[in-house]
């Protein structure tokens, strides 16, 4: 009996949830499995799903995925529709749900208003300068302690773990602390369980963490939050003003002291996430190019260590990380509709767009993969984003109109990236180092590119399946020996 009143109640859940397209409405894709819809193929590679509904029905489409609907619009000279919306299409809605989801935290709206705005404060206003002469000096301190003793030796190290453990290190020490605020807590202690959430990410995010994974999951935030406890505390404790001025609107909001440590966790993800990935993939596509390795690397040459971090003049530096971030940067710029909306497409077509749906852009596929708008979109041409006299390329064109977006590694609308300049100037002072005091090779000069983790479509900057495995060793051995 009881079985046949649940089959009941499930038949009647789908029929009463069973949702049809009408004509002013984007395609409907519901996918075959009942409540999941598309998910499992969604979450497996969301690159080459949306691709595939792509080329089924076309620049937008809705679809179901694990209960939700979302309305995926890929083509870029719509996307303004979306983003200068806030009104209707609201970005913090989604967020607060991925924040439960992967830190277990709840903060009102306006914390999130007034948080962003401290960090924009502190990021692009007063402590840019600050923050990136500290963090030259976490960096050259950092690599000088890996370097090997004896300098006849190279060492030996996968690039991916190399670069995102030591931009990771350099980043926690400067805006966290860590060293001086009676924090013992070694960086690479606080990395390694980083680390291991980092690898448990996007199933947090989807909620489909197995039981074991779950648990570990749990364990190694309680550990992060305890580990980052007094970073911020105090204006003296060696972490950045930022944190102090975000602690402080916290504690002023009313937050207790374990929601503000999963607070101070967040930032650490949000802050430290994509830095490291991104000068991975930077330095993997110049070791596989010689020309321009030495392009940039000659470009670097000319400038000082100094200079690297402020704002300097490297447009073949900035070209090949602009190149860079167009094949490896893969955000979802995803919003919630509040409000019914009509979406205006830039070819004179019009949606409705149901109130409780989700609109996502996925800019990966177009207009960074998209081969109308990129010659060899799969290849990396260190030179794509300049005109023949160096100048900024900025004039890109898909269906013969010239587009306002191009690339969109930093999202774009009032909820881009707060934090591109400092991430920039952090990657041109990596490599600056990286190149000009020390030598850098591939252990296999004829290693491959490698593969992408397709798990990570849709969260940022995008990972290697396996990492690639480099030797240096700094400059001056040669001349020594
Ligand atoms: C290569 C490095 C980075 C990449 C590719 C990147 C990318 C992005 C993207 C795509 C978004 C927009 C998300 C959306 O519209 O839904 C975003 C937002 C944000 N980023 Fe970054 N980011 C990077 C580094 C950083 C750094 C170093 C910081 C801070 C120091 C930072 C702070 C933020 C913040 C606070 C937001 C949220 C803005 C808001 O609330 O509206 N990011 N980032």
């Amino acid at each position: 009996m009881m079985w046949i009143i649940l089959l009941v109640t499930v038949l009647l859940y789908f029929i009463l949830t069973r949702r049809s397209r009408s004509t002013a409405e984007p395609p409907l894709d519901k996918g075959f499995i009942p409540w999941l819809g598309h998910a499992v193929e969604f979450g497996k590679d969301a690159a080459s799903f949306l691709n595939r509904m792509k080329r089924k029905h076309g620049d937008i489409f809705t679809v179901h995925v694990a209960g939700r609907y979302v309305t995926v619009l890929l083509d870029p000279h719509s996307y303004d529709s979306v983003l200068s919306d806030s009104e209707s299409l609201d970005f913090t809605a989604y967020a607060q749900v991925l924040m439960e989801r992967i830190f277990d935290l709840r903060l009102p709206h306006d914390q999130l208003t007034k948080a962003k705005e401290i960090m924009k404060r502190n990021f692009v206003e007063i402590s840019l300068d600050s923050m990136n002469g500290t963090m030259r000096r976490h960096l050259q301190a950092l690599l000088k302690a890996e370097t090997p003793q004896n300098l006849t030796d190279w060492k030996e190290e996968g690039l991916f773990s190399f670069s995102y453990s030591l931009l990771f290190k350099a980043g926690y020490l400067t805006l966290f602390g860590g060293e001086q605020n009676n924090n013992p807590n070694d960086p690479s202690r606080v990395y390694d369980e980083y680390k291991t959430f980092d690898g448990l990410l996007t199933k947090m995010a989807r909620g489909t963490l197995k039981a074991e994974e779950r648990k570990t999951a749990q364990r190694v935030r309680k550990r992060l939050w305890g580990l980052l406890a007094p970073a911020g505390l105090t204006t003296d404790s060696g972490s950045s003003l930022w944190l102090h001025n975000y602690r402080q609107l916290l504690e002023e909001g009313g937050a207790d002291e374990e929601t503000q440590e999963k607070a101070v966790f967040m930032q650490l993800w949000a802050t430290q996430g994509n830095v490291g990935p991104a000068a991975f993939w930077l330095l993997s596509y110049l070791l596989m190019n010689p020309e321009a390795l030495a392009a940039v690397e000659g470009e670097l040459t000319h400038i000082s260590q100094m200079e690297a971090s402020d704002s300097s003049h490297t447009p073949l530096f900035d070209s090949a990380l602009e190149e860079t971030l167009r094949l490896t940067a893969a955000p979802f710029i995803t919003r919630e509709v509040v409000q019914e909306k009509t979406l205006h497409m830039a070819n004179g077509r019009e949606y409705a767009l149901r109130k409780g749906d989700r609109v996502c852009l996925f800019p990966f596929i177009s207009p960074q993969m998209d081969p109308e708008i990129f010659h060899e979109q799969q290849k990396f041409k260190y030179d794509r984003f300049l005109n023949e006299d160096r100048s900024v390329k900025r004039d890109f064109y898909k269906g013969g109109r010239r587009l306002k977006y191009y690339t969109m590694p930093w999202g774009a609308g009032t909820n881009g990236c707060v934090g591109k300049q400092f991430a920039i100037k952090t990657i041109r002072q990596f490599v600056h180092t990286l190149l000009t005091s020390y030598e850098l090779e591939l252990c296999d000069p004829h290693a491959q590119m490698p593969e992408i983790n397709p798990s990570r479509y849709g969260f940022g900057m995008l990972q290697p399946e396996r990492d690639l495995l480099v030797r240096y060793r700094p400059k001056h051995t040669r001349c020594e020996h």
